[in-house]
């Protein structure tokens, strides 16, 4: 049943639409196509060993999402079903999930999405994407990696952007974003691993309030009802950015604060002095439901939590996704789990995460995948007013130590810097040579909204390479069982500006 708010979304936004998406199949960003069934928003993940999951957003629900698929782009001779067409309070879209299985490995595969009775409409697009390698297969491959990139244009990342926002805001006449960038250089990776902050949706809020959109500055405090559209079309235009991208290349995300809820854990303006709680977001706008719907993690296949943790193997990698914001377990209070302003999580039992990560450890077979790396939002080492020995690193980086994590990249804070391999705020003496520490790296500088952040006068102890001026995400690359290289793409221009190497014997202290 739709609620009246819906109602009224869809039918104001409906007419809007008529003037500009024309239904001819080319999708206006941000828009309500014609045709409420036109699939849009594409987005791809791995769902276990040989498995994919398709998922994609329309404007009605799909009494059955269906896949047309096969192994040449003229013989798409096998479909997959589901019944997950689900959309959540001001939503003004369904997330479609259509998971494939039996798929051979390392393979590429060819696309479309449709409904019941409609399979192979013409205007359809078709997409390509390639399966996971094997475990164990010891191929080179190259990932993007990067955490806190939102929307770009008019309502984000801007050559004119915010009155208020960041220092070093403005994005440069002639540079391209991240997003251009990421398309540009499609071919040198092979999936994305998104580590928090996903969109910016939730900016609409503090945009407002600084007059992104016309408002008198820190005056005007827009009502819920706008709000809530207008985080929706944030969003939606988003999505509608990213999914070129994420059409055809898996994007394996986890949960940063700015998935939480639609008001950022709270604003002030000069008409709200005290922060804007959750009170202030409809239902449907807290708690990570938008990140909980619009994605369809490997958690299932792993054992973990919804989309909250995870793990999947990669070739020679066996990647894992872990959350910050809540459930850190022994009685640690995520950052912004059950504070005063939002009240988020928790999604697993008692110290599930934890006790899921270490079991997880345990049954990584290194002969497989010698390499394990884990992203996850919130960084403990980082030069700009770095935390005192917060509670995530009191959950996580002990057993990071313990089970030999080669790598673990984290962002929020929005720079980039890499950190020598470090332990409990100890250098490892190996340096990158076969280190027993795991190597941090911290990568929040892919762009939104705000800019980026300046380093503090004096770096964090073990910082070995820090950028703060430049938007941009990483690539890492796995050339071997022992060798690892971590790359910084500049978003501008799409050159390498740093690159830094790690090698690891892998002999295993732990059996
Ligand atoms: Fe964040």
């Amino acid at each position: 049943m739709l609620s009246l708010l819906k109602l009224a979304v869809l039918g104001l936004a409906s007419v809007a639409a008529a003037q500009v998406d024309s239904g001819n199949g080319v999708h206006v960003p941000g828009n309500v196509p014609a045709n409420l069934y036109e699939p849009l928003q594409h987005r791809l993940a791995f769902a276990g060993v040989d498995g994919m999951t398709i998922s994609w957003s329309s404007f009605t629900k799909l009494e059955q999402p269906q896949v047309a698929y096969g192994d040449h782009p003229s013989r798409l001779d096998m479909i997959a079903n589901s019944t997950l067409s689900t959309t959540y309070n001001t939503s003004r879209t369904w997330n479609n999930h259509v998971k494939l299985t039996n798929l051979k490995p390392a393979t590429q595969y060819w696309y479309k999405v449709s409904y019941t009775n409609a399979a192979y409409a013409a205007y359809r697009p078709l997409y390509t994407f390639t399966t996971a390698r094997a475990p164990g297969d010891m191929t080179p491959f190259s990932i993007a990696s990067f955490a806190d990139l939102g929307l770009m244009g008019h309502d984000g990342l801007s050559t004119r952007t915010g009155p208020l926002g960041g220092p070093t805001t403005f994005l440069g006449a002639n540079e391209t974003n991240t997003i251009q960038s990421l398309l540009q250089m499609k071919d040198t990776y092979e999936f994305i691993g998104h580590y928090g902050d996903i969109g910016y949706a939730d900016y609409f809020l503090k945009e407002s309030i600084q007059g992104l959109f016309g408002t008198d500055n820190k005056s005007v405090l827009p009502d819920r009802e706008t709000v809530a559209t207008r985080y929706e079309s944030l969003s939606e235009q988003f999505f509608d950015q990213m999914s070129p991208i994420t059409a055809e290349k898996p994007w394996m995300v986890s949960p940063g604060n700015h998935e939480a809820n639609c008001n950022n854990g709270g604003y002030s303006s000069k008409t709200a002095p005290n922060n804007i709680t959750d009170d202030y977001c409809f239902e449907g706008q807290t708690n990570f439901t938008f990140y909980i719907e619009h994605f369809k993690m490997p958690s299932y296949e792993s054992g973990g939590r919804n989309n909250f943790w995870y793990s999947y193997d990669y070739g020679m990698t066996h990647f894992i996704s872990l959350d910050t914001e809540t459930d850190l377990g022994h009685g640690l209070v995520g950052p912004i789990e059950n504070s005063t302003n939002n009240q988020n999580g928790p999604f697993g039992l008692m110290d599930e995460q934890v006790k899921w990560l270490v079991e997880d450890l345990e049954n990584v077979d290194r002969k497989k995948t010698p390499w394990v790396v884990v992203g996850l939002h919130r960084p403990w080492y980082v030069s700009v007013e770095p935390p005192t020995w917060p509670a995530w690193q009191q959950a996580f980086e002990k057993i990071f130590y313990d089970y030999e994590v080669d790598i673990y990249t984290q962002g929020h804070v929005h720079v980039y810097e890499r950190f020598n391999p470090i332990f409990n705020g100890t250098v490892d003496a190996n340096g990158m040579e076969n280190p027993r520490a795991p190597w941090p790296i911290v990568n929040g500088a892919a762009g939104h909204y705000d800019g980026l952040d300046t380093f503090d006068d004096v770096r964090y102890n073990g910082s070995a390479f820090g950028i703060d001026d430049t938007y941009g995400w990483g690539r890492m690359t796995f050339h071997n069982k022992t060798h690892v290289t971590y790359e910084y793409i500049a978003s501008g221009n799409s050159s390498v500006v740093d690159s830094a190497t790690l090698y690891k014997e892998h002999k295993f202290h732990k059996k």
